[in-house]
């Protein structure tokens, strides 16, 4: 059977960086499940479906033609034939996405979905997101907690977003990181790693040192 290596942890923690360089590393697919709960916020914003309304997310993720990209040179997210890889990412989508993702109907979905698409990944699969190692592939080869502490959480995104990670940009990038993590509180918690995830806290260390801690667990 092909290797599936699943990988969570809150917004910052270099959740999509590591596991796309971990896939490449491999020549394994790579699966970004938050891109899936964001292209329905999109898709529900676009077709003007009340959030609030849970049975009317759960009938727009029914009809929503998602395609999911898994090659971790260029990852892609198509909803039909719109490519919605820059959209999702967007201020409007990110402050929605957890209402969405809060909706249990739409989880029960989302996780079926993705048990599907990691098991069509013959190639083997790095899948990456917040629930991945509880939830979706608890019987994963190799199951990673990737930590940080919140302020190199908060100066990751905010250099990712301003290009600098001076106060005031760090302050107004707050709302975004630790509202989030809040609010998605209900579907998941990174106090401690479930029974055999390996946790690794990035906090003090660079990119390339956490690819290749990561993938001294894959060749273990
Ligand atoms: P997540 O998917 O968990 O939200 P990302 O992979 O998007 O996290 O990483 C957030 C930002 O932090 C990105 O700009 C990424 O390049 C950067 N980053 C990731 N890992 C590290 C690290 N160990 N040190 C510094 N910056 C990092
Ligand atoms: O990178 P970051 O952790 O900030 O977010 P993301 O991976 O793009 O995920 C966006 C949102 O989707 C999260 O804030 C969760 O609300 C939701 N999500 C989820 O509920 N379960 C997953 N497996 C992945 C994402």
């Amino acid at each position: 059977p092909a290797l599936v290596v699943a990988v969570d942890g809150p917004s910052g923690s270099g959740k999509s960086s590591v596991s796309r360089a971990v896939a490449r590393r491999f020549g394994l697919r790579y699966l970004d499940t938050g891109a899936m709960y964001r292209a329905l916020t999109w898709w529900c914003l676009d077709q003007a479906v009340d959030l609030a309304d849970q049975g009317a997310v759960v009938r727009a993720m029914d009809a929503m033609p998602l395609v999911m990209g898994t090659d971790p040179a260029a990852p892609s997210v198509f909803v039909g034939a719109v490519d919605v890889g820059e959209p999702i990412r967007q201020t409007r989508v990110s402050e929605r996405v957890s209402a969405v993702a809060t909706n249990l109907d739409v989880r029960a979905r989302m996780r079926d979905l993705q048990r599907r698409l990691i098991g069509e990944a013959e190639a083997g699969v790095v899948a990456e997101g917040r629930d991945i190692t509880t939830v979706v592939a608890p019987d994963a080869d190799v199951r990673v907690l990737l930590t940080a502490t919140e302020q190199a959480r908060l100066e990751r995104r905010t250099r990712e977003l301003h290009g600098h990670a001076e106060q005031d940009a760090v302050e107004s990038t707050r709302d975004q990181v630790v509202r989030r993590d809040r609010d998605d509180s209900t579907v998941s918690q990174f106090v401690t790693a479930a029974d055999g995830v390996h946790t690794i806290d990035s906090s003090a260390m660079g990119f390339e040192e956490v690819v290749d801690a990561l993938s001294a667990l894959v060749t273990r």
